[in-house]
């Protein structure tokens, strides 16, 4: 087994030397690829003789210094180096080696998906391409030429603008392209392939004009559209709401099928998974059009927040990617409706990032040790990132924020550098100590506010407690320091008093003068990444009456979550909460997604983290009563509001349209409990008339759900309309593999030997074993089947793609509060994981870390 070794943070040094420049010539055959690497070399510290490479898996052909080829005497081969033995303080380095691009189903380095070469070198990847100082404290201007089959791959793209092209005479041509931004290794790229390209515009407010092109596979380009509009929308807002135009003549993105992630911001050429760039209304959801334009627009921030300013060392990670994912939140937010975005950023944050902060792999958004880097990439980096920033913009307010981001730009253009210096930055320019701020930072999991209330005489007082957990390791965390916004209402909902308060110590006591108790409205728009513990019996008022949407929407959801685990403790269905539900189907002005979002009962995973030990059958079993109660309860004004807003006809991506969508399949998913032949006949129509792949996959999860025979009738139809799009196969497998019916386990194993299944292709594996790996009632069972299936394809994929592989080891990330017989069942699947042979540390990093409680 792979004993995988722990790198810390405070272990950082700087680099021995740097790479001035780096001319790459890539010569791309079919069974491997040729790369000719000559950099320009200088020694920074004196003390270092030998030059060390990082290098995996690659075979060096041949190596020069100075033009003198050396001899194998002066270099050595190392496990995951190449050493140059003595060199001097500035030089010339050629090295050529070979690689084998075809056999990468890591999809790390150099690689192909489909019939494209395409790179992914985040974070460090460019290790498997060439020996290189592969590390973003080590910045160089790229020079590329490509050389391959003109035919097999007319388009040839690097990074920056294209010098010039040439061809050969035996069928081959090549390109050679110039980015003069100085970048880090990471931010390398290059494709080559038989592309089809839309192209479009932009002009910066400066005036300089700049070439857009999407590149897909042919064939696709009608579907590129909402694509290159976000894009263009992205560069618009930056320069409006950050003041940073785009510095190049030329913006790339290719889409390709096979990629680890969401997408990549590599220097003036992004690569994308496809299913974040192709959509059209026959394909993709509404959810899909909305991921499209904030991942588009994530890449595109990175420009300034990522490759002109990048991180010294991937502790460092979250001050790129947290602070990016707020700039999209809020560009999203500005571009469609702030309320609901909000709440679907902290529902995200919720669903994924607590939970982890609530096991056994939760780290600080900057973590100080790593096995492996890539099991970074996470949640708490990213998400928690974006609400610790977004914090720091509530505590300067917009403009110092502008202000301290100015500062930032220019005080670290060009360089790679921590999060210590942004926060410099913020300090200096927002006029505020941060130093008990930087605990967001170094501390991991959610803290939990105690709130109790006091009214005497006239005065209101708050008493709010902070009860920090544990770190990992066992060691006591620091009370934080952060801004809660909230406001006292009168009993019409008035507000009496609104304000943000901060908060900095253990417990802390804010008093005001009123006339009458109020009613709290608490972390208004989730100001702070916190957990509210408050008894209260004010959630029905504030879910009609608050004026901040965010709480009408968190009442509505701890209502229903104070009712569930009553249930659960084997009490009746609270009628109060019932009426409460009845009292939003009736609202009639609502913004119709904000009403669907109130008529939202809470999650299984919401649920689950509230319960000390957990038992999913309990969980389901008491949901799904309450769920059969608000439908019997309620059918009427259900169907109601469904045939009001069904427009079978419409397609539009409006906002009201989007809503309609919105509302009136969350009223059908309510139906749906009823499990009756109405409903059942709704659904069923809705499939048949369907013109938008939302109302077609609300459709089929519902009759998946409820009616094995129209199901099959109508998965069989969309399995023979849509076989050959792997985009929209990776829904059906989806609801295939999220199936609450008997036998889901057996059909998921079954859709493995599927022609449209290839467990090579990431996003098919998330579709079909990833989300069966969420699937509580068939993952959890009983039985030990289903953990023991994905334990399987655990140890299965590992051998293919360890990234992937580590990703699904995280579905078993909850089991230290799993109750005994499944936990019982849990562990001997993680000991038989763990005691494979050359298991990745990907998978030995989390597994080891879940077995350790
Ligand atoms: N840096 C990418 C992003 O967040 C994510 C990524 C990481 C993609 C590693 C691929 C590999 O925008
Ligand atoms: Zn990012």
């Amino acid at each position: 087994m792979s004993k995988a070794e722990t790198i810390y943070l405070k272990d950082y040094k700087a680099p021995q030397f740097t790479i001035k420049t780096c001319d790459l010539v890539f010569e791309l055959f079919e069974e491997h690829t040729q790369v000719t690497n000559l950099m320009s070399i200088e020694r920074v510290d004196a003390r270092a003789k030998d030059l060390l490479l990082d290098s995996i898996d690659l075979e060096v052909v041949e190596i020069y210094l100075d033009d003198e080829k050396l001899s194998e005497k002066r270099y050595v081969i190392e496990d995951e180096h190449l050493r140059v033995l003595d060199v001097g303080d500035a030089f010339k380095l050629i090295i050529i080696n070979k690689i084998y691009p075809q056999l990468n189903s890591e999809l790390e380095g150099l690689y192909k998906s489909g019939n494209i070469f395409c790179t992914q070198n985040e974070p460090e990847g460019f290790r498997r391409i060439t020996p290189y100082l592969d590390r973003p404290d080590v910045m160089a201007v790229f020079k590329t030429t490509l050389v391959a089959d003109k035919e097999r791959y007319p388009v040839l793209l690097s990074n920056g603008n294209r010098e010039s092209n040439f061809r050969l005479d035996d069928g081959r041509h090549g390109a050679t392209w110039f980015d003069p931004h100085p970048k880090p290794s990471y931010l390398f790229a290059l494709v080559a392939g038989d592309l089809g390209v839309v192209q479009d515009k932009f002009v910066t407010a400066s005036g300089k004009y700049v070439r857009l092109y999407i590149y897909t596979d042919r064939g696709n380009e009608s579907k590129c559209k909402h694509a290159m509009k976000s894009l263009k929308d992205a560069m618009k807002w930056d320069e409006e709401v950050y003041g940073r135009e785009y510095d190049l003549e030329l913006y790339n993105i290719v889409a390709v099928d096979s990629f680890n992630m969401g997408a990549m911001e590599n220097k003036g050429l992004n690569i994308f998974n496809s299913a974040y760039v192709l959509a059209d209304e026959d394909t993709a959801t509404d959810a899909n059009f909305m991921g499209i334009q904030s991942v588009i627009a994530h890449e595109y921030f990175h420009n300034w927040t990522g490759n002109r300013i990048t991180c010294r060392d991937w502790f460092q990670l979250t001050l790129k990617e947290g602070l990016t994912v707020f700039r999209d939140q809020c560009f999203s937010a500005d571009l469609n409706s702030k309320e609901v975005q909000r709440i679907e950023d902290v529902d995200a944050l919720r669903e994924r990032q607590f939970v982890e902060d609530a096991s056994p792999t939760a780290h600080p958004i900057q973590p100080d040790s790593y096995m492996a880097i890539n099991n970074f990439y996470t949640a708490t980096v990213y998400e928690k990132g974006a609400e610790v920033i977004r914090m720091l913009h509530t505590l300067l307010g917009a403009q110092k924020y502008r202000k301290a981001m100015d500062l930032y730009f220019d005080a670290f253009d060009g360089q790679a550098v921590r999060t210590d210096d942004f926060l410099w930055a913020m300090s200096e320019a927002g006029g505020i100590d941060l130093e008990q701020f930087k605990r967001w930072y170094h501390q991991s999991g959610t803290p939990k506010l105690h709130v109790d209330e006091k009214f005497e005489d006239g005065k209101y007082s708050l008493t709010l407690t902070q009860k920090v957990p544990k770190a990992v390791d066992g060691s006591e965390q620091k009370p934080y320091f952060f801004p809660l916004k909230m406001a006292l209402l009168d009993e019409s909902g008035k507000e009496i008093e609104a304000k943000t308060l901060i908060v900095s110590k253990e417990s802390e006591e804010f008093t005001f003068k009123v006339e009458k108790k109020p009613i709290l409205s608490i972390n208004r728009d989730f100001s702070a990444p916190v957990i509210v513990e408050q008894s209260h019996n004010d959630y029905a008022f504030l879910m009609k009456h608050d004026t901040n949407s965010y709480v009408r929407y968190e009442s509505a959801q701890s209502f229903g979550l104070q009712t569930i685990e009553s249930m659960m403790r084997g009490k009746p269905i609270d009628e109060e909460f019932v009426k409460a539900f009845g009292l939003i189907l009736d609202e009639e002005k609502l913004d119709l997604s904000f009403k669907a979002l109130l008529m939202e009962l809470p999650s299984v995973s919401a649920i689950m983290q509230r319960q000390e030990v957990v038992d999913f059958e309990m969980i389901c079993e008491a949901k799904e009563r309450l769920q059969k109660h608000l439908a019997l309860t309620f059918k009427e004004k259900l169907l109601g509001i469904y045939s009001e807003n069904h427009t079978p006809d419409s397609k539009e991506l409006d906002a009201q349209n989007i809503g309609k969508r919105a509302i009136k399949n969350r009223a059908l998913k309510h139906l749906c409990a009823l499990e009756s032949d109405e409903v059942i006949a709704v659904a069923n129509a809705q499939y048949n008339n369907s013109v938008t792949m939302t109302d077609r996959i609300a459709a089929l999860d519902v009759l998946e759900n409820s009616s094995p025979e129209f199901s099959a009738v109508a998965l069989g139809h969309f399995y023979k309309k849509y076989n050959r799009d792997t985009l929209v196969m990776n829904k059906y497998f989806s609801i295939l593999a999220a199936s609450h019916r008997d036998g889901t386990l057996d059909r998921v194993m079954a859709l493995q030997n599927d022609p449209a299944y290839n467990e090579l292709v990431p996003n098919l594996v998330r579709s079909l074993i990833g989300v069966f790996a969420r699937n509580y009632k068939h993952f959890h069972a009983k039985d030990g089947y289903g953990y023991k299936f994905v334990a399987d394809k655990i140890i299965d994929i590992d051998k293919i793609n360890p990234q992937m592989a580590s990703g699904l080891a995280g579905s078993f990330k909850i089991y230290k509060k799993m109750n005994k017989v499944n936990k019982k069942l849990m562990r001997a699947e993680l000991q038989r994981v763990l005691s494979e042979p050359s298991l990745s540390k990907n998978v030995y990093e989390i597994v080891s870390k879940i077995l350790k409680v």
